[in-house]
């Protein structure tokens, strides 16, 4: 029943001498075996650390599997829940099927009797507190040093509760109706989001680098009346004007005949108002003004703890991308639960995140997971670069920060910077450099999210970053899982494999199945699916919960499908492979090939496309698109440009695919399928590539496909 646990090294095996020391080899690449290599990890200087030793871990693991109940039962009572009830033992806590259609319209549900609010949970209960309220709640830091501001527990109390005044009574957003958040990472964004929660209001928010095409199609899937934007925002030196692109989203949704009744616009960070509206649209209401005006009371609603908090669209394997639903007291609970033992957040530790709330990683790491936790974070508005590659390490020196939460693809450009100009008492500087001259002596544990961490990157964090002091969680987990999955815990003493995803969570019972959908026992590999649902499991597809179902359910019967593949080694620990379906990560970035194919075929010239991913040292992985042109259409520098501005359009700069090759043709079997197999080893291995390294291509209609993609490649 427990395979992980019996498999797991007992306690007692795990001193160093157990694991290969890897600091003698450095150089390893990604191609040897990964577990080849462990890095012993020094006692970490954690003053109490929740999870002390590998045997409490393993007791209070056992507990939330073989007793799911009474262990979030228990769990749920440091929350406030309506007139917390009394925690009765027969109150149905966590039910589930894995199975479709055997429940129809529910899958999971949490504590479904009970009734709550999160957004009292995150910031009433602690201003209560006088103390407390005068807690910082977020360090703003600017996109340029030295625009700081301050938010306290007691001013973000206020602004939420005048903005949840606006929403409610200026803008007659109800319960259940669907608020569209376009914003950087500002206060106000958070602010937003918890103001949305505490009258019942469901956010979605759109990460800012989407389109305007990908905001209009948010808006007109959850038929959203208002929208919150931020006027616009500078990231590096660049300055990204939101507002436009939500105006002109704006004006497709309405085309579409869907009218966002409202749009509120927040002032460019660092300017002191908006400027008047290019483009008159009447709806427009300034949030300064709003609030100004607002009753500063608002009292909180009690939801159903399965009334949905949020839904945030991610990309899937095929069509549109989805809107992941989350319930909220379960959301709340988990977010909650794996913020405090993943990081070991204790009271006046700094958090530091660097993800954007428009992801998954920003809504339980930034909002949510922190705040429910009393925490004090860093909220950065910029890139980790800017102005230059020491911003990150300044950040921490000046906060004090204790844990950084990052991507292997910020860790990995940060690595490879060019190093600093050299001085008289440094003539041969480094990129390391960057880092050395800040002081990160308050750093306790290394946090990594989004793809897997290579080995190299994971060394540097540990070594450079950390100087060998810090714990590295690296952390598995999904939009759709609403929280940490499989991640080590900053257990002192614990040796983490660099690039291993080690352990799960309280209460996930992961497994790997064959493509039969046979679950694997003991060191294999196979496909990653979880056997039992936890709090903050999705609860569905927005209006779709056909797609939930076929998506997560249908492939494999009674397990929830992850999408991506692992290995379990002989100590029990698992290693993330990458995704096994058509779901592409490019810098942390979820992108699904169907959506970026849909985007190029959209270009008049385009006849077909196919999009693969290929490795790259920084980005983790690259678009590379097979272009076919319409006949007599002549292939040009000019055309590829358009081509790539015609992703722009349609998903965001982010999704612009980074190599065009022109291609006469597409393999293909007689059954019309693209062979992408064959797509991935071309765009990888150029003219290098081996014909026995394709695979069986017998079943290609043309097979002198094959040598016109060759011949093609580079061109
Ligand atoms: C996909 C989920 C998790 C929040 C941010 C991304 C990949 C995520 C890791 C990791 C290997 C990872 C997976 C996953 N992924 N974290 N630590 N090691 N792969 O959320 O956009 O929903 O993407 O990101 O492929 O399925 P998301």
């Amino acid at each position: 029943m427990l395979a992980f646990l019996s498999s797991l090294p007992l306690s007692s095996k795990l001193s160093h001498s157990a694991f290969t020391p890897c600091s003698s080899n450095r150089s390893m690449t990604s191609a040897k075996p990964r577990s080849a290599c462990t890095h012993p990890v020094p006692a970490v200087a954690l003053a109490s650390p929740y999870v002390p030793d590998l045997d409490t871990y393993t007791t209070l693991y056992e507990r939330s599997i073989t007793d799911p109940d009474s262990f979030w039962r228990d769990i749920a009572k440091s929350f406030v829940w309506k007139d917390n009830p009394g925690n009765e033992s027969n109150e149905p806590v966590l039910n589930y099927s894995f199975t479709p259609g055997s429940a129809p319209g529910v899958n999971v549900s949490f504590l479904p009797n009970r009734k709550t609010n999160i957004c009292y949970n995150a910031i009433d209960r602690w201003v209560e507190d006088p103390v407390k309220a005068d807690a910082v709640a977020f360090y703003c830091e600017g996109n340029d040093p030295g625009r700081t501001r301050v938010v306290t527990f007691h001013e973000l109390h206020d602004m939420v509760q005048r903005f949840a005044n606006v929403l409610k009574n200026q803008l007659n957003v109800k319960k259940g109706d669907v608020v569209v958040l376009y914003m950087p990472m500002v206060p106000e964004l958070p602010v937003a989001m918890l103001a949305c929660a505490r009258i019942g209001a469901i956010h979605s928010v759109v990460f800012g680098g989407y389109s305007a095409e990908a905001l209009a199609g948010r808006i007109l899937d959850s038929k959203a009346a208002v929208v919150v934007v931020t006027e616009s925002v500078a990231r590096a030196s660049k300055t990204v004007k939101l507002k436009e692109i939500s105006d002109h989203a704006i004006r497709i949704a309405a085309k579409s005949g869907h009218d966002v009744t409202y749009q509120i616009v927040t002032k460019t960070p660092g300017k002191l108002k908006v400027s008047p509206s290019a483009i008159e649209i009447p709806q427009d209401i300034e949030w300064d003004v709003a609030l100004a005006s607002a009753d500063p009371v608002c009292p909180v609603e009690w939801v159903d703890s399965e009334h949905p908090l949020f839904v945030l669209y991610t990309s899937g394997s095929t069509g549109k991308p989805k809107g992941v639903v989350h319930a909220t007291g379960g959301y709340m609970v988990y977010a909650a639960t794996t913020f405090k033992y993943v990081f070991d957040y204790h009271e006046n530790d700094v958090f530091f995140s660097t993800s954007d709330c428009g992801w998954i990683t920003g809504h339980s790491y930034v909002t949510y997971g922190p705040l429910l936790n009393g925490a004090t974070q860093v909220l950065y508005e910029g890139v980790p670069n800017y102005p230059t590659p020491a911003r990150l390490w300044e950040i921490v020196e000046k906060y004090k920060v204790a844990q950084l939460y990052t991507a292997p693809t910020v860790i990995r450009a940060l690595k490879g910077a060019k190093a600093p100009p050299p001085t008289e008492t440094n003539p041969n500087p480094s990129s390391a450099d960057w880092v050395n001259k800040c002081d990160r002596s308050s750093l306790r544990v290394l946090g990594s999210v989004g793809e897997p961490i290579n080995p190299e990157a994971w060394l540097w964090y540990y070594d450079v970053v950390g100087e060998q002091k810090c714990a590295v969680v690296d952390t598995w987990w999904q939009t759709e899982t609403g929280g940490h999955c499989l991640t080590p815990l900053p257990i002192p003493g614990l040796p983490i494999k660099p690039g291993c995803a080690m352990m799960p969570f309280f209460g996930i019972e992961p497994a790997l199945v064959n493509g039969e959908g046979q679950e694997l026992k003991g060191p294999a590999e196979g496909f990653l699916v979880i056997k039992n649902a936890w709090p903050s499991t999705l609860r569905t597809v927005y209006r779709n919960h056909k797609r939930m179902e076929e998506t997560y359910f249908e492939r494999f019967p009674g397990f929830y499908m992850t999408g991506d593949g692992a290995r379990r080694d002989a100590d029990g620990h698992y290693w993330l492979t990458g995704r096994v379906d058509d779901i592409l990560n490019v810098s942390g970035h979820r992108i699904g090939t169907a959506e970026v194919e849909s985007a190029l075929v959209l270009h008049d010239a385009v006849a077909e496309a196919a999009v693969v991913g290929v490795p790259h040292d920084v980005k983790g992985e690259a678009l590379y698109a097979y272009v076919s042109l319409m006949s007599g259409v002549e292939p040009t520098e000019e055309l590829r440009k358009s081509i790539r501005a015609c992703v722009r359009t349609e998903i965001g700069p982010f999704a612009s695919p980074d190599t065009i090759q022109w291609a006469g043709a597409l393999p293909k079997t007689r059954s019309g399928k693209i062979m992408r197999r064959i797509l991935r080893k071309i765009a990888k291995n150029g003219p290098k590539t081996q014909r026995d390294d394709l695979g069986d291509t017998s079943t290609l209609t043309d097979p002198g496909v094959i040598d016109m993609l060759l011949s093609t490649y580079g061109k």
